[in-house]
């Protein structure tokens, strides 16, 4: 997994929407999604909520949604801590750098974009499950975005010359090629399906794709 330390966490919000074709669509889909079934006075759990731009965009759907931004990554924290009070959004943020299981507030939803795909399919992908779970209330939702495996045999290499089409180099692709073979662990639809039974989540749903990154909802059962 990459660090999402000093340079990586610096340079990250530029960064990211060369490697995520359709990252800014993929926030807006999960806001709206959330807005369409969320009441006033929503309590929100971001996982792995990095530089702030699930919560900021979430924020301005909403003026009385609450929210607590977890994430492993103090320097990625940091940086999500200026933004929210850039946008004047601090006092309905509770910051929390550790582990999910330190927490105990009920959500009402969970987010977690573009973090599972770090961990392995050893049982560290069906503990973060388990845990998101945990802080859920009955019947909430979790919306999740992941890189998956590729569908087709074509659809990674389409994948890399649209991101060389927003702007990422030969030697970015390069790196993503390799990154993609040694620092992320995709799962297939059927995989994330048994994933998500297992640790008491319905089946998920797909609300989102660009190539290879999809975004599943799945309810707590
Ligand atoms: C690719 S960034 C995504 C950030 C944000 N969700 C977004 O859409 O821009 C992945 C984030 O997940 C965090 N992360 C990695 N492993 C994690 C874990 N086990 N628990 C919480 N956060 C984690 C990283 O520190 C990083 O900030």
């Amino acid at each position: 997994m990459p660090s999402f330390t000093q340079d990586e966490a610096t340079e990250y919000d530029s960064r990211i929407v060369r490697l995520v074709p359709g990252y800014d669509l993929l926030h807006s889909c999960t806001a709206t999604q959330l807005s369409a079934t969320l009441v006033d006075n929503a309590h929100i759990l971001v996982i792995g909520s990095g530089t702030g731009k699930d919560i900021a965009q979430l924020a301005a759907i909403n003026p009385t949604w609450r929210f607590t931004a977890q994430d492993v990554s103090i320097d990625m924290l940091n940086i999500g801590q200026q933004r929210f009070s850039d946008l004047g959004i601090s006092e309905r943020v509770k910051v929390h750098a550790g582990s999910i299981n330190e927490l105990n507030d009920p959500a009402d939803a969970a987010v977690c974009l573009l973090v599972m795909h770090f961990l392995a399919d050893n049982g560290d992908k069906k503990d973060m499950f388990k845990a998101i779970a945990k802080q859920l209330k009955s019947h909430a939702n979790l919306y999740i975005a992941d890189l998956m495996r590729p569908e087709t045999t074509f659809e990674r290499d389409a994948q890399f010359t649209l991101c060389q089409q927003l702007g990422l180099t030969e030697v970015g692709v390069e790196r993503m090629k390799h990154n993609f073979e040694h620092e992320f662990y995709p799962l297939d639809r059927i995989r994330l399906a048994d994933l998500l039974d297992e640790t008491r989540f319905s089946i998920g749903k797909l609300y989102f794709k660009a190539l290879g990154f999809s975004g599943y909802v799945a309810q707590k059962r």
